[in-house]
């Protein structure tokens, strides 16, 4: 059966992961994976996801099945979270899905089902997965501009000029916020425009928004997404608790679909469960019972605002480190791309040669495109990078 079968690709960031614990010197660096560190260089579990685990362990009656949408009470605080009196809220359905991994595939697989020959344009770079969970899906993937490699900023007027031509068989993805891996966001304006264009042209925005409250804030990261929950007909968003609430490994997230009426949503909800239904059946419960617990009482929620609010701190700390080093070491104001970047992610331009140089000589992991992941930073790593990338040539 499956002697014919070729040797599958490695994940490139994984077997970086690998590589990177096999590197028996002291000073190493990851700056390849993609989870937020602390100060003392560990993904934390946040203070309510871990008081909520204590009661939930403490109350929770049963683990018999949930069902195919999930936790509903989850999914309401889901959509409150991003699409709180917008327009779309009163037409919007939602369903818990593992991670926002699993509300990605089971859109794709809807827009398949509802509209046959579609093609979804993504980024130039995109998510790494983006590609392969819509070709997975059935359908077909190009390419719209989006990074300037010299400018490190998101080349708007070209985007936006390759978005007019778009059609009613096209589907935009777009990043809610803190674009994975450039870092490079678009303008408020420039989700005005495309909402207008959404209009003129009917394709269909899909937002996934996998870093709500890393960028600059819960709301302001919801903005853009918002700008259009309040003015196109039709709307698909994939939304993760991986980062927000420290829940990577729990496989806790949301597909929400907002159609031209409430009924339409429904019924595209309803073929989700069934598609949910053939693939996995039913989404793990653990991380979603803990973030409606934390999202539906007042304390809880409170804890878990300020905490991510510190954790966007620090963030946003470490990219003003970066530039105020990079600024002495190199008396240049080229690295200021770095504090203007939002969330975890910066792509920096380093050739595959400055990479294996990186990790041969210095002992510092970036991935093959050149992400960097300021969040795995501790501050006391700074003055090695700095020095590394200068010696490096970046
Ligand atoms: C843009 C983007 N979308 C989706 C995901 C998947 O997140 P989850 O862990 O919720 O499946 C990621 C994770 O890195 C991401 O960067």
């Amino acid at each position: 059966m499956f002697e014919h079968l070729d040797a599958p690709m490695q994940d490139p960031i994984l077997s970086l992961t690998v590589a990177f614990r096999e590197d028996p010197r002291p000073e190493k660096i990851d700056l390849g994976i993609g989870v937020y560190r602390n100060s003392e260089g560990i993904t934390p579990i946040m203070e309510a996801v871990r008081t909520a685990a204590i009661e939930l362990a403490e109350t929770q009656v049963t683990k018999s099945y949930v069902g195919l949408a999930g936790d509903e009470q989850f999914n309401r605080a889901m959509t409150d979270l991003l699409l709180a009196d917008t327009a779309a809220y009163s037409r919007a359905a939602a369903i818990q899905t593992p991670g926002a991994s699993g509300a990605l595939r089971m859109l794709a697989d809807l827009i398949a089902y509802s509209r046959p020959g579609a093609t979804v344009w993504i980024s130039n770079p995109s998510y790494v997965n983006h590609r392969p969970v819509m070709e997975a899906a059935g359908l077909t993937v190009r390419e719209y501009t989006y990074f300037n490699t010299e400018t490190k900023a998101v080349d708007e007027d070209a985007m936006l000029a390759q978005i007019e031509s778009l059609g009613e068989q096209d589907v935009l993805l777009l990043h809610g916020c803190c674009h994975n891996p450039t870092g490079g966001d678009i303008s408020i304006e420039s989700w005005q425009r495309i909402a207008e264009l959404t209009h003129e042209r009917g394709f269909l925005p899909f937002v996934d928004i996998a870093y709500q409250g890393f960028g600059d804030g819960l709301m302001e990261d919801a903005a853009g997404l918002r700008v259009l929950a309040d003015s196109v007909p039709e709307l698909v968003i994939a939304t993760s608790c991986s980062k927000n609430f420290g829940l990577y490994r729990e496989r806790t997230g949301a597909a929400i679909v907002v159609g031209q009426t409430p009924e339409d949503s429904l019924k595209a909800k309803g073929h989700i469960q069934r598609m949910a239904r053939a693939t996995y059946t039913m989404p793990p419960d653990h991380g979603a019972a803990l973030v409606s617990m934390i999202l539906n009482r007042e304390e809880l929620k409170a804890n878990w605002m300020k905490e991510l609010a510190s954790m966007n701190q620090r963030i946003n700390g470490l990219r003003e480190q970066l530039v105020v080093g990079f600024r002495e070491a190199s008396d240049s104001d080229r690295f200021d791309y770095f504090g203007e970047h939002r969330g975890m992610f910066s792509v920096t331009g380093l050739s595959p040669a400055q990479i294996e140089q990186l990790k041969q000589n210095h002992a510092i992991y970036v991935v093959s495109g050149g992400r960097v992941n300021v969040a795995g930073l501790t501050e006391k790593d700074i003055p090695q990078v700095v020095k590394a990338f200068l010696a490096v040539g970046a």
